[in-house]
């Protein structure tokens, strides 16, 4: 079939053969096919969708477009947890050392701040002297020899979604199922863990605004993973209001020290537990409750923290941060937003929240631009809570006079407040997947 052929039959909302998806994708790949005939492609399959059968066969040629890590030397499961992206979403700094503190494996590709979202390498990368850009070789080693290893994804993992993801961008096709599914799930693949753990946001701060498309995309990711024989489970988990209090770099790797610490919000100490104590028994085959259980001893002991002493230090960053945070990059000014009355918090707006942090210079308008560790929002209050006129709602940390009363502005209209309680958002809004493998 030509290319026009294959396009058309999805835009008849036909069934493709893995044959013609690969002459698709790996053709986008070698160059042989042009971006326009790609883009009117994806479009296509934003309208009609792709079945189960063309979902897994996507996704496996977009895996085995570059390398496919070989995890077996580990000698163990080893588990690597994804996040869909949110606002002040930390959560792997704090549930991949306590997976690794209750001696699972933890290995992450993590990727860098996308549109609204944060990224965890761009939050590492504000510790000093910490790598993120690890070989496949160094990265191997280390999980072997330390246990824990977070790294940037290479060029070479799952390149074909490198180049979708980018032409998705530009066409107003990133918000299809399918496509985020089988792009989160090509680079999960290739990134070779056993066990993988999905948070799948859901909310004004997360791709997937509503509860019911989230659920559907973890399905979705749930089934590529388990046909290609991975143990696949899922959250579902709200991103109406940020996570935790931090949203910005370094303020962020802050609070996640401070949650291993046993000081950290609620929330976040809730939803790592949760997801670590997933990973534990994916990797495990603990019950829930014996895997919560053994979250639980990680955090109190301080193991956990330990383990996330032990990631920084192999990846040559300065490991006093988890006793000095002034070490961390702080910003020269810091500014509170006030409460002009008093009442509930009945919203507090994810998105609107990262604007103010990525206009404050801790986010990147485009791919590639700079971005400035210190800067970003600290939360005083969350949904729910009561506040008197004149107390602090949030702090602004900002390098930038200039920007501030604009950023302090538009961080006011993020809150409501309201005269009668409202009440907090679920954290956790589902927990969905099968501990089977299907080999
Ligand atoms: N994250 C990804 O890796 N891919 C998407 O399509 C959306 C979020």
């Amino acid at each position: 079939l030509s290319v026009p052929d294959i396009i058309a039959r999805k835009r008849q909302g036909l069934e493709h053969s893995p044959e013609e998806l690969e002459a698709l994708v790996l053709g986008h790949v070698r160059g042989e096919v042009p971006d326009y005939q790609v883009a009117a492609w994806l479009m296509a399959v934003c309208f009609q969708g792709l079945s189960d059968a063309e979902l897994a066969a996507l996704t496996r040629i977009m895996a085995h477009s570059g390398t496919v890590l070989d995890l077996s030397g580990v000698g163990r499961p080893v588990a690597d947890k994804h996040s869909t992206g949110g606002v002040g979403d930390k959560t792997s700094l704090v549930a991949l050392p306590l997976a690794a503190a209750c001696a699972v494996p933890v290995g992450k590709m993590s990727g860098r701040g996308l549109s609204f979202t944060g990224g965890t390498v761009d939050k590492l990368e504000s510790i000093p002297g910490m790598h993120l850009e690890l070989s496949a070789e160094q990265f191997l080693r280390q999980l072997r020899e330390v246990g824990i290893v977070i790294s940037g994804q290479s060029a070479d993992l799952a390149p074909a979604d490198g180049k979708l993801y980018a032409l998705r961008d530009v066409t107003a096709t990133v918000s299809s199922i399918p496509l985020i599914a089988a792009s989160v799930m090509s680079k999960k693949l290739a990134g070779g863990a056993h066990c993988i753990v999905l948070d799948v946001k859901a909310g004004r701060g997360a791709f997937m605004a509503s509860v019911a498309d989230a659920r559907r995309l973890a399905e979705a990711m749930i089934a590529i993973g388990t046909r290609a024989g991975r143990r696949v489970a899922a959250l579902v988990t709200d991103m109406s209001q940020p996570l935790g209090l931090a949203v910005g770099n370094a303020l962020e790797v802050r609070e996640a020290i401070d949650t291993l610490s046993g000081r950290g919000p609620a929330d976040l100490a809730e939803l790592a537990c949760t997801l670590a104590a997933e990973m534990v028994c994916l990797a495990t085959g603990l019950s829930h409750a014996d895997a919560h259980d053994n979250v639980q001893r990680a955090l109190a002991s301080g193991a956990a923290r330990e383990a996330l002493g032990c990631l920084i230090q192999a990846q040559g960053g300065d490991q006093r941060v988890l006793d000095e945070p002034s070490l961390l990059p702080g910003a020269p000014l810091v500014q509170p937003l006030l409460a002009w009355r008093h009442g509930y918090v009945a919203a507090v707006d994810a998105l609107a929240v990262a604007d103010v942090a990525r206009a404050l210079g801790a986010g990147r308008a485009r791919k590639g631009d700079p971005i400035d560790p210190a800067v970003g929002v600290v939360l005083a209050v969350k949904v729910g809570q009561h506040v008197e006129r004149g107390q602090p709602l949030a702090t602004l940390h900002a390098s930038d006079g200039v920007r501030l009363p604009a950023a302090c502005k538009q961080l006011a209209a993020a809150f409501q407040l309201a005269d009668d309680p409202a009440p907090a958002p679920p954290l956790i809004h589902a927990r969905l997947g099968a501990a089977e493998t299907t080999d």
